[in-house]
């Protein structure tokens, strides 16, 4: 299959370099000329664990290429558009002017029958509105439009493309429906099942996918408020009610709130869409209150671990991304954190393994630290926020001798209290006293 990339951003370049992999020639284009002239030279704009192999084997296998241009859709079976939907200023919405740019270009380029594929996470709808500006804009052109949503986790995005536990393809046009089962086809031999809807249903399949899963976060960091204040353990309710099948062990793992670029943005988007119909999701608005109040708590509850006064006090921050495994820094839980912690007259002292860079484009006024070692050196208080496996085993006995004072706030469990507390620290974490 021949298959063009619309959008080199993390989805357009994970999917590209994982649709090669399967054999198929893919064309990745982006606007941006100095991303597409370094992927070119095999540098990647973003940190995923393993890409940098699989984009250098698709380039030597000549399966894989990058453009600026977009000559390659006349020869394409498929045209996936894999551009950023950004919130929009001010009210929340999925921000679609990139998607609907996108759509105008690629209608210039058809030639034969061509399926055109929002990849992009996009509202209820904008397969129709693309459709129709394709229609408008090349009345000659013999394509149908189809969504196939990413359910890919950032640091374990080729992982989930290749081990799926679902693909969703939303079209009921047949010959459509064709083209997308040959795309996917290396992926069902495998046995993952492929569900072929209506546009619309699959358009609404990913932000209920995503809301579902925030709202699972949500509860459980609920329960482990009420956990803290009633002497239980987060964790052991989370296996408890987990091993019931209908529950499911994943998405329980209490902590400072979620973050990231998905599930902030989609749950907002999924509201007000939903408001836009005369629909009020209340689980969902209050899904993004309690996270949001959650992240902001978080620096209460560090100055709570040494008396209530950070004046004067140095905070040492373990893990500024929003998860592990990824530099990126939007929406982490770290950002809230800091900023409190600013405001509250504590000096803060911070590392991450991967994500500083990002970082210091968004929190000034701290010190970055090479090693948390360092960075616990005079501290009053040790924070982790992200649960970097480097973070899992660290000497704690060199660590307390290092700290003015031996706290540590475990704001992702990663620690067990009765280790850390035989070893001198006082403990704070989330959900057990
Ligand atoms: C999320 C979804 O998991 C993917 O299925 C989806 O494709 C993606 O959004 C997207 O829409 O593109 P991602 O944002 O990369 O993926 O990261 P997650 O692993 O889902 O984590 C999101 C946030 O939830 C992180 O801040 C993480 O720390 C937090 N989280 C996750 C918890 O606090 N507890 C958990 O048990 C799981």
């Amino acid at each position: 299959m021949r298959i063009v990339m619309i959008g080199s951003g993390y989805v357009g370049l994970v999917s590209g370099a994982c649709f090669a992999d399967f054999g198929h020639f893919v064309t990745c284009v982006d606007k941006d000329a100095d991303k597409i002239a370094a992927l070119k030279r095999c540098e990647i704009p973003i940190f995923e664990p393993d890409l940098d192999q699989l984009v250098r084997t698709g380039m030597d296998g000549g399966r894989l290429k990058f453009s600026t241009g977009l000559d390659d859709i006349a020869e394409a079976d498929a045209v996936f558009i894999a551009v950023g939907t950004p919130s929009r200023r001010g009210d929340g919405h999925a921000d679609l002017s990139y998607v609907h740019a996108a759509s105008r270009e690629i209608a210039a380029h058809l030639q034969g029958f061509t399926v055109i594929v929002t990849k992009s996470t996009v509202p209820v709808g904008t397969g129709d509105e693309v459709e129709r500006i394709i229609r408008e804009t090349n009345p000659a052109a013999d394509f149908a439009v189809a969504s196939n949503p990413e359910f890919l986790r950032e640091g374990a995005a080729i992982r989930d493309f290749q081990h799926p536990d679902r693909i969703v393809v939303g079209t009921e046009d047949e010959r459509a429906q064709k083209v997308m089962g040959d795309v996917y086809r290396p992926l069902y031999l495998n046995q993952a099942p492929i569900m072929f809807t209506s546009r619309r249903t699959s358009e609404l399949i990913k932000y209920a996918a995503n809301a579902f899963l925030a709202t699972k976060i949500t509860f459980i960091n609920e329960m482990a408020d009420l956990a803290e204040q009633v002497g239980a353990n987060v964790q052991e309710i989370a296996r408890g009610i987990g091993l019931d099948n209908r529950i499911g062990t994943k998405f329980l793992h209490a902590g400072a709130g979620y973050g990231g670029s998905c599930f902030p943005k989609d749950t907002r988007a999924l509201a007000k869409t939903a408001l836009d119909h005369g629909i009020q999701l209340r689980i969902v608005e209050a899904t993004l209150t309690a996270n949001d109040n959650r992240k902001r708590a978080m620096a209460r509850k560090v100055a709570n671990a040494l008396g209530g006064d950070l004046h004067g006090k140095t905070i040492a921050v373990l893990g500024l991304t929003f998860k592990p495994d990824t530099d990126d820094m939007r929406e982490a839980a770290s950002i809230p954190l800091i900023t409190g912690l600013l405001d509250f007259g504590a000096k803060v002292k911070a590392h991450d393994p991967v994500g500083m860079e990002q970082a210091k484009k968004e929190l000034a006024g701290i010190e970055y630290c090479e090693d948390p070692y360092t960075c616990a050196r005079g501290a009053d208080a040790l924070v982790i926020v992200t649960e970097w496996r480097q973070f899992r085993a660290l000497d704690l006995e060199r660590i307390k001798n290092s700290m003015a004072t031996p706290v540590i706030v475990d704001l992702r469990n990663i620690y067990r209290p009765e280790d850390v507390r035989g070893l001198g620290f006082k403990y704070e974490s989330i959900g057990r006293r």
